[in-house]
């Protein structure tokens, strides 16, 4: 394993293990605002499932001491140590490969992944997305959502397939747009019902409600014909 592999942050027993042995790793690059809400909701017997580890290709993501701080271990990958994108991947994968995890979840981990990654864990890896997508793919959604003078926006969590932004949708959490949002409110709104959305999400994928059926989603046990929705009140 890699030099670059610098730091284990914890060795404790994860707190955030549960009956279930549906195994989660989780892929970060800073704050790790979404992380929290899904450590919470295992911590709080919401979600049935385990954190096996948490990784970021960051060394000053707040992220980890997040996961330290609950006893889940924390793994530092750096990218700049890498020549290659591609050379980044392949130690990832191997990296995530040994904890054999049932779901990956990419909370805020802010680089693209190269097809062969994303092929490799086809139907097993989500992303949460700050906009109601397909629209504004990519950079800077509050912003063009204001632009665009919607009177909705919000979050999407999706499966990840090569294309970005662009897999099957699990699930979307709405708000308003107001009069007077700047990029600022508006994005702090967004921010609260991602931490309702992605929860949800992993809850139903470990509790085997939802499955990726070869890239067609099935909700217990029916073609899901559109996105669940949830609204900020
Ligand atoms: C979130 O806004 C998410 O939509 C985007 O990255 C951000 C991550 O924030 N993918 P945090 O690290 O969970 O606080």
């Amino acid at each position: 394993m890699s030099d670059s592999i610098s730091k284990s942050m914890s060795k404790n027993r994860s707190k955030s293990t549960s009956n279930n042995n549906y195994s989660l790793v989780v892929i970060i690059s800073g704050n790790g605002n979404n992380l929290q809400a899904i450590i919470d909701s295992i911590e709080s017997g919401n979600i049935n499932a385990k954190i096996s580890a948490v990784i970021s290709n960051r060394a000053d993501a707040y992220g980890l001491e997040r996961a330290e701080k609950s006893g889940i271990e924390a793994k530092i990958l750096d990218h700049t140590q890498f020549d290659s994108r591609e050379a980044f991947d392949i130690e990832l994968q191997q990296l995530i490969d040994t904890y054999s995890p049932d779901l990956i979840v990419l909370a805020g981990f802010m680089r693209i992944l190269s097809d062969s990654f994303v092929q490799h864990y086809n139907g097993k890896m989500i992303n949460i997305h700050p906009s109601l997508l397909p629209l504004y793919k990519g950079l800077h959604t509050h912003q063009r959502a204001l632009t665009d003078k919607q009177s909705e926006h919000g979050a999407s969590v999706h499966f990840v397939i090569p294309e970005l932004d662009a897999g099957k949708i699990i699930i979307q959490g709405i708000v308003d747009v107001k009069e007077d949002d700047d990029d600022e409110s508006l994005a702090n709104r967004v921010h609260k019902i991602e931490h309702h959305i992605y929860p949800h999400a992993v809850k139903i994928l470990a509790e085997g409600h939802l499955k990726y059926n070869g890239g067609e989603l099935l909700y217990k046990d029916k073609p899901m014909e559109k996105p669940l929705r949830e609204r900020l009140q």
